[in-house]
């Protein structure tokens, strides 16, 4: 698939198909992750698959009950093992190589004929608890993985007037 398309294509899904994630198709998401670009390169990153339908219902619980965490037959805890530090710019570093690592899964899942969901919405003791994440790593983002049994919403996106400016600033 062109990488365009992909972006297209992508929506956040949130009903799935009761059938599993073939682990052909899982190692190629996962390997979109490994591949991210990270500051320095120093991958400070574990991701935690997670297929047991347990500790998802838990996951589900920690996430505010958003049904589609359990329903997912994959959920994916995108952890950083040194989240602490900011970027000389101030902005902190493992944030942003963990969401591009997140989102390089997102869109190989596109590409897979998966479907994805970003869950920010946790509670990171309850989730840590649930994975055995010790207490100096941070859970960056959950994310569900699992085929679509229902397109994702129209993405509704500001113009790109709205949103670009050259060469100076202009709110
Ligand atoms: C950082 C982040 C956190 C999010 N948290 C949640 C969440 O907890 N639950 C959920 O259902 N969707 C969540 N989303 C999905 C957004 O609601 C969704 O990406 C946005 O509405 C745009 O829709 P689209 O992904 O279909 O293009 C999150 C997305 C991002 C990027």
């Amino acid at each position: 698939m062109e990488l365009k398309d992909a972006i297209k294509n992508r929506t956040s899904i949130r009903e799935y198909e009761n059938k599993p994630v073939p682990e052909n198709k899982l190692i190629d998401v996962l390997e979109a992750a490994r591949l991210a670009p990270s500051g320095a390169n120093r991958q400070y990153w574990k991701f935690v698959v997670v297929r047991d339908p347990q500790k998802r219902q838990e996951l589900a619980k920690a996430s505010g009950g958003q049904p589609h965490v359990a329903q997912a037959p994959v959920v994916i805890a995108s952890v950083s093992t040194v989240p602490d530090g900011l970027m000389r710019c101030g902005v902190p570093g493992y944030a942003v190589d963990l969401a591009i690592a997140v989102d390089h899964m997102t869109l190989a899942a596109v590409d897979e004929g998966l479907g994805t969901c970003w869950i920010g919405a946790f509670s990171q003791e309850a989730a840590r608890a649930a994975l055995n994440i010790p207490a100096k790593y941070t859970i960056v983002s959950l994310l569900t993985l699992g085929f679509p049994k229902q397109p994702g919403r129209p993405k509704t996106r500001k113009s790109l007037e709205e949103i670009i400016c050259y060469d100076t600033f202009s709110e």
